[in-house]
């Protein structure tokens, strides 16, 4: 069972999010944060590589030793839908119920499908509660030529109430000036509150953060949410949660979460990253997850 009453920090659940969600009282998160599949009409995967020694490797190496490349483990969940918006409605109209009178949603999405999300949710939660449309801008990956490459993504951020909602700018990390030589060294040494356009890599390859899982998002992307958008020991939420960065940064901040999702693959991956220390993994039912079942390829 979920008990936002008790002093867990921190709950994952292996199950659709539409079975899990009217399982959990109104009112009761202060911050959800949401990043669903972008619709992209093909399975999302990635795959990881090592290389090892192998005498009949195609790659030569130090002193003239052979390696190959092997793939080592491979992660991937579904991205195409037929009706899109007809999947989100029913799991936005519980984010909108489950938001406390001061809480935020911030709902994360790319070009492809941001305008349909827009309006939707303008209708869900009411013009009057769209409170920032935020742009997080990266640089990686191809280039195609017959178009500007598209390198960045849409969150929409929706409060419950509006002016009612919990909103600390001084809590966020700063953020360096474009021109430090434009303002006096002290500005520059101390930075610039965020505005609503974010430049922040991705997580990095070879870095500690990387998971393996398709399209995890930066901690410090999602810092910079928890941080403004929460107060220390509140409860967030993540029902598309993916590798389990919300449940992370949540935890450095001194926040109690929930993460669901219904993919094995992604429950493993929440398993090695969040551990068992303050952390219940359940089934969709409230069940405890034990052993192979919460961590499937351990
Ligand atoms: C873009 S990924 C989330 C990545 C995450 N933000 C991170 O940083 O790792 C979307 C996730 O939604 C999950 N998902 C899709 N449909 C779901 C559903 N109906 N219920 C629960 N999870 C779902 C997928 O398994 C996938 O892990």
């Amino acid at each position: 069972m979920i008990d936002l009453n008790g002093p867990g920090c921190g709950y994952v659940v292996l199950g659709d999010n539409l079975d899990v969600l009217p399982k959990l009282p109104d009112g009761s998160f202060q911050l959800i944060y949401i990043d669903p599949p972008f619709n992209t009409g093909r399975a999302q995967q990635r795959r990881t590589l090592r290389t090892r020694r192998s005498d009949q490797g195609d790659r030569r190496g130090f002193g003239g030793r052979s390696y190959a490349t092997v793939e080592t483990g491979r992660k991937s969940y579904l991205d195409a839908f037929d009706d899109y918006l007809g999947f989100l409605r029913p799991r936005l109209e519980h984010a909108r119920r489950l938001l406390s009178e001061d809480g935020t949603l911030y709902f994360h999405i790319d070009y492809r499908e941001a305008h349909y999300c827009k309006v939707m949710l303008d209708d869900i939660f009411g013009r009057e509660c769209f409170l920032n449309e935020v742009i997080w801008a990266y640089d990686y990956g191809g280039r195609p030529k017959g178009r500007w490459p598209a390198k960045h993504d849409t969150i929409l951020v929706y409060v419950r109430g509006p002016k009612r909602h919990y909103f600390d700018q001084d809590a966020v990390d700063r953020a360096p000036y474009m021109a430090p030589g434009l303002v006096t060294a002290e500005k520059a040494a101390r930075g610039k509150a965020p505005t609503d356009v974010w430049w922040h890599t991705i997580v990095p390859t070879n870095g500690k953060e990387k998971t393996g899982y398709p399209n995890q998002k930066p901690e410090g992307v999602v810092r910079r949410v928890v941080q403004a958008s929460s107060q220390p020991g509140a409860w967030v939420l993540d029902f598309f949660a993916g590798s389990g960065t919300t449940g992370a940064v949540a935890r450095q901040l001194g926040r109690r979460f929930v993460l669901v999702d219904d993919n094995p693959e992604a429950l493993a991956v929440m398993y090695r990253r969040l551990g068992t220390d303050g952390t219940c993994y359940l089934d969709a039912a409230g069940r405890p997850l034990r052993g192979p079942v919460a961590a499937p390829d351990l």
